[in-house]
């Protein structure tokens, strides 16, 4: 435990804490993408427990971290303990200073950063230097080794803590990829912490297999990666989700073996339209190979055969309330998060305006989902639509451009009570409609829009 007392050491947190803030300054400037619906979940949980309860607190960007958090909470209520999960999006300091015991559940997203649901932690809680020396801590930290800054931000935190004199109950438990054996080890800890015997058996993730129904190549000729759009019907009940619910699709290894490897899909679709809709971007490595997950799902499964599914709740990408005006936000295959918001809006005379900003290659190839766009045109479900395509002649604009060529548009719409949602690709996208939206709105805007659930993000 390093002595929190020593001006030395508080010197040194505040520094260390700093480096990390201005190397990871776009995510703190980034957004809070689920706070209200973060809100309501975390008191839900809280109403049950009282004082002297473990908090148990999940910074998440895709809900892994908010599901294992759940977990571990249900684990330690089952041995007889109390517990509160809260959302870093509700966390303060004098919660962690009341609390005798705290489980972090820690995702890195972005290159290294703070989920968007911590991005106010970061700024007004580990800005600052804390005393923290009644806490004992553990911490169980998400990553993935194929990013260069692995469980960065968990580390930030676990340094944070120490630093404010926090004391770990053990080592942090790093998590690569969903690693099933570090959950484990996760499991075990907590039944040492609880005196409990209770069985190690939260994975492997249970999937549900559901059949794949139609699979339609929607870009032929496009100068982009091949777009496909599947259909998947479910072989058992219908399950529920709501738009900004992600699909977690398993996929059986090369080398083969009972075990699958997992990736995330947002969904297109919503259950009143009978099945799970899915657009994908056929990926390859740079030897030309196709990508693991995205080949099989286009090229290798049959028509007709299965598809192991996992639905996961994604609060933190959850619409507004019908009559909120919505402005969206995306490129490529970022339009199947988007499409399912718009589906949600049907009830003419309780909605309010939806306003969709699309960018692709070419217009001829890549006008996604226009069907359902023209016939939403017609309905008012959709009330305006941009697109732009940066491969045509005349156009050669990103949708970025297109928030500034609107600027007084968005700001009458935001004027009026609008929230923006942002869904497509990290790289090149989501920094570039950021900076475009720091320029129309000023960015203080745009953390108070974040920070008060009105800028969500699904971006990958
Ligand atoms: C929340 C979330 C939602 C997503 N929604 C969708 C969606 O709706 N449609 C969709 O097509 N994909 C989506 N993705 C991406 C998807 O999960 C996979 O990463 C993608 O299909 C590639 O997986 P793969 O197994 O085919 O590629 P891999 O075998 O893992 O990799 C193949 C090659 O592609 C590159 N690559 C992999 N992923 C990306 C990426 N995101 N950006 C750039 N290069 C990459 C790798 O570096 C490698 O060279 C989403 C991801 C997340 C986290
Ligand atoms: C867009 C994106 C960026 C990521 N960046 C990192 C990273 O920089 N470092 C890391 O260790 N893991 C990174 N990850 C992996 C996540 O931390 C990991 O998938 C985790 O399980 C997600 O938890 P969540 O669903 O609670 O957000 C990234 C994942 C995504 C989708």
């Amino acid at each position: 435990v390093i002595p929190t007392t020593d001006p030395v050491h508080w010197a040194a947190a505040g520094a260390a804490t700093l480096a990390w803030l201005v190397l990871t300054g776009a995510a703190v400037a980034s957004v809070v993408r689920s706070k209200r619906a973060d809100r309501a979940r975390s008191q839900t949980l809280t109403a049950q427990a009282g004082q002297g309860a473990t908090l148990v607190a999940f910074a998440s960007q895709t809900g892994m971290a908010e599901d294992l958090a759940r977990m571990t909470a249900k684990a330690l209520t089952d041995a007889g303990e109390a517990a509160s999960v809260v959302s870093f999006a509700d966390l303060d300091l004098a919660m962690m200073q009341a609390a005798r015991r705290a489980l972090f559940v820690v995702a890195t997203t972005g290159e290294g950063d703070a989920p968007d649901n911590a991005a106010r932690v970061v700024r007004q809680v580990m800005g600052q230097a804390a005393r923290l020396p009644d806490l004992s801590y553990a911490m169980l930290a998400l990553g993935d080794t194929s990013y260069l800054d692995y469980c960065g931000f968990a580390h930030a935190v676990d340094g944070w803590l120490k630093h404010a004199g926090a004391r770990p109950l053990f080592d942090v438990i790093e998590v690569d990829d969903g690693d099933a054996d570090a959950i484990r080890q996760w499991q075990h800890q907590l039944n040492a912490l609880t005196g409990a015997n209770a069985p190690v058996d939260w994975t492997p993730v249970a999937y549900t297999p559901w059949q794949l129904h139609s699979r339609t190549l929607i870009n032929p000729g496009s100068p982009g990666g091949e777009a496909w759009r599947l259909r998947l019907s479910p072989l058992g009940a219908l399950p529920a989700w709501v738009a900004g619910d992600i699909a977690e699709i398993g996929v059986p290894k090369p080398e083969g073996g009972p075990s699958l490897a997992s990736r995330d899909y947002s969904i297109a679709s919503l259950p009143s339209e009978g099945g799970l809709e899915l657009l994908i971007r056929l990926m390859s490595h740079p030897d030309g190979r196709p990508g693991l997950a995205s080949g099989w799902l286009t090229q290798t499964v049959p028509v007709g055969g299965e598809v192991f599914v996992r639905l996961r709740t994604n609060s933190g990408f959850h619409g507004p309330s019908p009559e909120t005006p919505l402005i969206l936000i995306g490129n490529g295959t970022g339009i199947a998060g988007l499409r399912a918001h718009l589906v949600g809006r049907t009830a003419a005379g309780q909605r309010g305006e939806a306003w969709l900003m699309f960018g692709e290659r070419s217009r001829e190839h890549d006008a996604f989902f226009d069907d359902d766009l023209q016939a939403w045109l017609a309905d008012g479900r959709l009330t305006r639509l941009d697109r732009t395509f940066s491969r045509d002649a005349g156009d050669g604009r990103y949708v970025q451009a297109l928030i500034d060529a609107h600027a007084d548009e968005i700001r009458a719409w935001v004027d009026r009570g609008a929230a923006l949602y942002v869904c497509g690709s990290l790289e090149g996208m989501a920094s570039g409609v950021h900076a475009a939206l720091e320029r129309v709105l000023t960015s203080d805007t745009l953390i108070d829009l974040s920070e008060t659930g009105r800028y969500r993000r699904d971006i990958y």
